[in-house]
Formats: structure tokens, sequence, C-alpha cells
């Protein structure tokens, strides 16, 4: 199977089987559950998903085994998208190949679509079905809220992004790789993180997740950064030439397109050389590193 045949077989089974967590009742109020509903179910490469269920297939769990906490993250990661696109952050109307959120409703109901989203990826996590042990949810919760959280976490990375664009004169390396880690690179790191602690990792089996994730998180944001410079509309299902547009400061904005495609290439090999204690059993891993970067959307 190549690698986009595994992502499409896994995004088939997880998308069949989102709509359970979202039942629509007919009171008024559940404007904002559809709303919730409207942003996840919109395509999405389920990539964070996929990740969480390949980390914990190193120790012998199944789809069924991770598919809540994947659900948890795509919410989570999906609010992270909402709110990107309001006009007070990036301001775009197209997400996903479909007008965001606060297009197809309204401002309001996008920021508490958001709100809600959020929220209901911690009550997924805290849900005994879950993981059995209470311990394992903890786990699962604690590091959630810190890798999306204000304190080195996305919300902060987000919050930097927005002030790099104001405060140009701070454009460095150390800025964009501080801007990539958070707002980027600590969810990537969760799904991987998750699967170790579902799968209950050694240590040191952890510790090269954690490498190979960082690693992927870098080259996924250089990728993403080069999609909006010369990417297929259609295909990425975003407005784009929007960063330079912004004053984003980005790896392309700093580095220039062909800099930054060598840098991420390197990050995709660091990324396989990771993974080296797990084997053949690995190979996904090894494919999705590759994939960060060969994606067209
Ligand atoms: C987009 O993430 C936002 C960034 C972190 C750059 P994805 O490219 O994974 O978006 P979807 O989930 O496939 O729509
Ligand atoms: C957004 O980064 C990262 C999030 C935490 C949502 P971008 O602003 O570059 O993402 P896109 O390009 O709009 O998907
Ligand atoms: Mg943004
Ligand atoms: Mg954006
Ligand atoms: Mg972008």
């Amino acid at each position: 199977m190549t690698i986009k045949e595994s992502l499409t077989a896994y995004s088939t089974e997880f998308n069949a089987r989102l709509s359970e967590f979202f039942p629509l009742g007919k009171e008024e109020e559940f404007r904002v559950v559809e709303a919730m509903k409207y942003s996840v179910t919109n395509g999405g490469k389920r990539l964070r998903p996929f990740l969480v269920n390949e980390s914990a297939k190193l120790f012998g769990l199944t789809f069924e085994d991770t598919l809540r906490t994947a659900v948890a993250l795509e919410c989570l990661h999906s609010y992270s998208l909402i709110h990107d696109d309001l006009p007070a952050m990036d301001n775009d109307d197209l997400r996903r190949g479909k007008p965001t959120c606060h297009k197809a409703y309204d401002e309001a109901t996008a920021i508490l679509a958001g709100d809600g989203l959020l929220t209901y990826a911690f009550e997924i996590l805290a849900n005994e079905k879950t993981a059995p042990l209470a311990q394992t949810r903890a786990d699962l919760i604690a590091l959630l809220a810190n890798a999306a959280g204000a304190f080195n976490g996305m919300v902060a990375g987000q919050m930097l992004d927005l002030l790099a664009e104001k405060f140009p004169e701070q454009n460095s390396e150390t800025m964009i790789k501080r801007i990539e880690e958070m707002k980027t690179g600590r969810l990537i790191r969760y799904a991987c993180e998750a699967g170790a602690v579902l799968g209950k990792a050694t240590q040191q089996e952890r510790a090269k997740l954690i490498d190979y994730s960082r690693a992927i998180g870098i080259a996924f944001q250089i990728a993403d950064d080069i999609l909006d410079v010369e990417g297929d509309q259609a295909l990425v299902g975003k407005k784009l030439q929007k960063d330079a547009a912004q004053g984003k400061l980005t790896f392309v904005s700093l580095y220039g397109l062909d800099k930054a495609k060598i840098l991420a290439q390197d990050y995709v090999e660091k990324a396989k050389d990771a993974l080296s204690l797990f084997g053949q059993k690995a190979e996904t891993l090894r494919l999705l590193a590759d994939f960060m970067i060969n994606r067209d959307h």
C-alpha cells in the first residue's frame, strides 16, 4: 500500500465513525453542534488521528483502541482552525475546500463552535471508553491541555504568529522555530505521545517517538508555508498566497523557497532516523515522513 492509500483507508474509516460523536437535537441551540460537525466532518487529511493510530500500532493497539483519542485530537485541531480563520486572526473564507465556519454560519457561532470543540475534546478523553485505566486517561488529558494551551502550547504559538506579523523587526530563525514548535509542533507531538501513552511505551520508545514527531512537525509546517506560495488552491482547499500578503513570518519568507525545501528534506531524514528502534514496524511512519513534504494538500 502507498502512504496515500493507507491515509485514505484510515480517514475513510475514521470519517465513518465521526458522526456518532455529533448527535443533533431539534432545539435551537443545536446550531452550535451543527457548526462543530460542519467544521470537523468537512474534509481534512486526518494526519493527526492517523499518527495517533500508527504510533499506538507499534505497541499492538487497534483502530478501535485509539479512535476516541484520535477524535478528541481532531476536535481540538478543528477548533484551532475555526479560530485561526476568524476575521480577527487570519481572516480566511475557505477551509478544507468549503466556506470557513464563520462564513457558513456567523462569527459568534464560529467562536462558540470552536469553544465547543475544544471542550468536547476533553469530555471525550475523560470518558472511560477512551482507555480502561484512569491514570492513562488523566495522562492523555494533562498532555493535551499542555500541548494546546497558552504556556508553550498551540495558543502561545498562535499568539506569537500574530505578534511576528505586527513586529517584523523581530523576524529571525529563533522566532520562526518557536512559532512552529508551539503552533503546529505541539499537536503533532501530542498525536505521537498519545499513541505511546495508550500503548504503554517505555521511556526510550516514547522519547524516540517524540524526536520523530518534532522532526515531522517542522517538515509539515515548512510544507504548509511552501503550499501557500506554490500550491494549487483547488487541491489545498484554502486561499493561497496569503502569508506574504499578511506579512507573516514563515519558513519561506525567512529562507526562500529553495532553502526551505532543502531544510524540510533534512527534517524528514531526521524523522526517519529517530524510528530505527522500531524496525520494520515503523515503515508506515517512515513513509508518512516523506508524505509530509510530498503532499499537494
Ligand atoms: C493546517 O493543518 C493547519 C496547520 C497547522 C498548518 P492541516 O494541513 O493538517 O489541515 P487539515 O486538517 O488537513 O485540514
Ligand atoms: C495555523 O497555522 C496553525 C493553527 C494552530 C491553526 P496557519 O495559519 O499557517 O494555518 P493555515 O495555513 O491557515 O491552515
Ligand atoms: Mg494562522
Ligand atoms: Mg491560517
Ligand atoms: Mg499556513
